[in-house]
């Protein structure tokens, strides 16, 4: 498949896959529901099922991570197996292990067809590292695994942006291919930078602040983001930011991230719009105010319809819209507003239009509004980075395995 630049970057086609042993890197980290501890959008999961049917005729060690080490969301993956086992209609192999002498044997011990689905990546404690791929190839979580596989499939496009040791190291050490996800990914996002016109509007919102406060400071360089929109919890930072919000969020690193978008503010005063009014939590009821009303202590969980108003105008100028991240506590109805106006806005625009990451994707798909969009893609912050025009960890490695390939 011809990339960006012109450079290659092998897919499933160029190998013969029959009797091979494969480490397919998906990326099947999903929403989960604190409470239960149950997996609450299976999106994901249901994305590695065309690989896997690529795949048929060969023994397949599926691994991926699963939230973050500490976070509410890191679970091993037990469940996936059987999400996945139920989607497929088939038998998935599961070991609680990933690197050791259980997956070893599991792994030693597949058949033609089968597929082993491994722990949560994560529970290796170099996989919650970023490496250079050289150092990469030297973790023990290679150096034990590699010499199972013939071929390293990449195909978790959601973390494309992390150099940790499952993304990058492999493809240092046996041959490497693009799944189906990230060839369709990159092919449908070449096109869709090619075309992509100004104004370009960027409506962000979702959780990780810090991450997303780097990848907006290089849209606005790059010339990727004449105008930001800022919902969800990145809104409130600014508006904090701004001395808008006069009570502290609550939020890890607090005084970091709203220094850094203070300073944000100052070196691009005119990018930036942020809410005029909110919808907060009073005893579980949706209270709409003006945000010089807010009181310390107010659950802001969703935009007020005047600031929908004010982003819906911008984003029906725009000629390129992206749109990443819930614009509040969407999962419950009466906060729900916010997300759904915005994304009816973007699938209305005459832009080019994407939308990115797991939330979005399935409020989309409740809406009917898929059609009208001209890429959906359940990555986020990977989406968000790749948008900046900076190759990512895992499209460089990618394309290292196909020069490599070639002069082989
Ligand atoms: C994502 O959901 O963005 C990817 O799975 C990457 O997760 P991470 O930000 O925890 O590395």
């Amino acid at each position: 498949m011809d990339h960006r630049n012109g450079v290659k970057v092998l897919t499933l086609d160029d190998f013969d896959l029959k009797g091979k042993t494969v480490f397919l890197r998906v990326d099947m980290n999903c929403p989960i529901d604190p409470a239960t501890m149950e997996i609450s959008g299976t999106k994901r999961i249901e994305e590695a099922i065309e690989t896997l049917q690529s795949l048929k005729e060969a023994k397949v060690v599926v691994a991926s991570h699963q939230g973050r080490v500490g976070n509410d969301d890191y679970t091993g993956m037990a469940k996936h197996a059987k999400v996945l086992e139920r989607l497929m209609n088939r038998k998935i192999k599961y070991v609680e292990d990933t690197i050791g002498e259980a997956a070893q044997n599991a792994i030693k011990n597949l058949e033609d067809g089968d597929i082993l689905l491994l722990d949560n990546l994560r529970l290796c404690a170099e996989e919650n590292y970023e490496f250079s791929p050289e150092d990469a190839a030297n973790t023990i979580m290679v150096k034990r695994l590699a010499s199972l596989f013939d071929l390293c499939v990449l195909d978790s496009f959601p973390s494309a942006h992390r150099s940790h040791p499952s993304i990058v190291g492999f493809p240092q050490v046996i041959p490497a291919c693009a799944g189906r996800i990230v060839e369709r990914e990159v092919r449908n996002l070449d096109e869709i930078m090619t075309v992509a016109k100004a104004p370009h509007v960027i409506v962000l919102g979702g959780s990780k602040v810090p991450d997303r406060l780097e990848a907006i400071k290089m849209l606005i360089k790059n010339g990727r983001a004449d105008h930001v929109l800022l919902t969800g919890l990145i809104a409130n930072v600014f508006m904090r930011a701004q001395a808008r919000i006069k009570y502290s969020l609550g939020i890890k690193k607090e005084d970091e991230v709203v220094a850094k978008a203070h300073a944000l503010i100052g070196e691009y005063p005119d990018v930036f719009a942020t809410p005029v009014d909110v919808a907060v939590d009073k005893d579980g009821a949706r209270v709409e105010m003006d945000v010089r009303e807010l009181q310390t202590g107010d659950k802001i969980y969703d935009l007020g319809p005047k600031t929908v108003e004010y982003y819906s105008k911008l984003i029906s100028g725009a000629g390129t819209v992206f749109i990443s991240g819930p614009a509040g506590f969407f999962e419950k109805e009466n906060f729900s507003f916010g997300t759904k106006a915005l994304l009816d806005s973007v699938a209305n625009s005459m832009a080019t239009t994407l939308v990115s990451g797991g939330h979005l994707t399935s409020v989309l798909k409740q809406q009917g509004l898929e059609e009208k969009i001209n890429h959906i893609s359940t990555a986020g912050g990977a989406l968000v980075l790749y948008l900046t025009g900076d190759k990512l960890p895992m499209i460089k490695a990618l394309e290292a395995a196909a020069v490599k390939h070639r002069s082989a």
